[in-house]
């Protein structure tokens, strides 16, 4: 997602500044070219040195630099930036960038560059709250400018409250997310489901299964990167769900069918990559079940399929999780849930399916060809399976024999 594209970083005199210094080296790390401008209370606090060696390359503070081999530095990096973040951002320089000041290198930078924006602001939380701050807030985001934070916690000065740096994984979401806003799934409505659901026997127990969740947060993330609104439902899960979009936490098939009913009404995609348990406890006991010494029975009834039940013109993209028979039991499914789209993975192999960062899939869809995938990445996966829900959507626009639909 940003290999190759260039972010102009703009960091500002803010205590949050050696965050800044991650954030660029872990930028870098994903393969985008950094240009770093700093103002001159920056540099008081953090060498331009120290950000010149992790983005290998000159960090401009000077508007009128005469060493400089870019010659109009503003003009030259505004041009090459593909996304313009200042993070951290004081109070002060949001309020020369929400007025279009332009009296030092950042926000002269700033001013110059077409791309999309990005702060994220970082100060004590009395001067965050100030009025004034929050009138240049605003006036940013009316400019279209994606405001990431600030987090509550605890500040600098010792108190808590509004005003602590996003996280920096929270800010390179937004960034790939503003990366994406041109994407192919731009203007779409994606509801994804992940993870596992839990169905409880007693107040200490539950029924569940050994998914990860990590399939459907890696569809999840791809989606956003490429410009969807995204919805992901999710059951309980060991790792946290991406940033950037709208998360509904549920634990039963129940609240699950709730939650996917009322996000995929209206969106264009429903993916339904979690591990929905097929049945619950007929009754949940109220009181911990005590060993008496003897067997016990469970009496389970049927959930209800969710996929199955999604009505509407919307593209289902259902998983199919197979021990045996991978091909024609996907197959099966394909037909009885009436699915656009199937992803079918044999759960046995040991690189892939529950709980692994790989993936070995066959798609399968009505009226095409099967594709079988090589061993990847679940985010590549990811992306192979969106290719597809792009194909389908514009399929849908278009109707199968070019003809547009009412
Ligand atoms: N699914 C669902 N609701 C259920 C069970 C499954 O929506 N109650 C969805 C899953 O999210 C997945 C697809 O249906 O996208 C297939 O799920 P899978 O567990 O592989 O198959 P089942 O339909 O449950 O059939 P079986 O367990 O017999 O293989």
């Amino acid at each position: 997602m940003l290999q190759g594209k260039g972010v102009l970083l703009g960091v500002t005199g803010s205590i949050a500044i050696y965050k800044a210094v991650d954030l660029a080296s872990k930028l870098v790390q994903l393969g985008a070219p950094v240009d770093v401008v700093m103002t001159a209370s920056a540099t008081k606090m953090v060498s331009p040195i120290t950000f010149q060696a992790i983005v290998h390359g000159r960090v401009a503070t000077d508007m009128f630099d005469p060493t400089s081999e870019l010659g109009m530095d503003h003009l030259a990096l505004a041009r090459r930036a593909a996304v313009a973040v200042v993070a951290p951002a004081t109070a002060n320089t949001m309020a020369k960038l929400a007025l279009g000041l332009a009296d030092d290198v950042l926000s002269t930078t700033f001013l110059a560059a077409s791309c999309p924006h990005l702060v994220a602001p970082a100060m004590d939380s009395v001067m965050f709250q100030h009025p004034t701050t929050q009138e240049n807030l605003a006036r940013l985001k009316a400019q279209g400018w994606l405001v990431v934070g600030p987090d509550y916690g605890r500040l600098a000065s010792g108190e808590v409250g509004p005003g602590r740096l996003a996280p920096l994984e929270k800010i390179i979401a937004a960034i790939r997310g503003a990366l994406g806003r041109g994407g192919d799934l731009a203007g779409r409505q994606v509801v994804v489901t992940a993870g596992g659901t839990q169905e409880p026997i007693d107040p200490v127990r539950y029924i569940g299964n050994r998914s990860s969740g990590k399939m459907g947060f890696a569809l999840a993330e791809a989606a956003r990167d490429r410009g969807a609104s995204v919805s992901l439902i999710a059951g309980p899960t060991s790792i946290s769900p991406p940033p950037g979009m709208a998360v509904v936490m549920v634990t039963t098939a129940l609240e699950m069918k709730e939650a996917v009913q009322k996000e995929a009404a209206g969106a264009d995609v429903l993916i339904m990559a979690a591990a929905v348990a097929d049945f619950r406890a007929e009754e949940i006991a109220a009181a911990k079940i005590k060993k008496a010494g003897e067997a016990v029975t469970l009496r389970l009834v049927l959930n209800p399929d969710i996929l199955k039940e999604v009505r509407g013109d919307i593209v289902r993209v259902g998983f199919a999780a197979e021990s045996e028979e991978l091909e024609a039991n996907a197959q099966k499914k394909l037909l009885e849930k009436r699915l656009d789209l199937i992803v079918a993975n044999d759960i046995t192999a040991p690189d892939s399916g529950f709980g692994s960062d790989t993936n070995r899939v066959v798609l399968i869809a009505p009226g095409r060809e099967i594709e079988r995938l090589p061993l990847l990445l679940k985010t590549q996966v990811a992306h192979r399976v969106l290719d597809r829900v792009v194909e389908l959507l514009m399929r849908r626009v278009v109707g199968p024999a070019g003809i547009e639909r009412p």
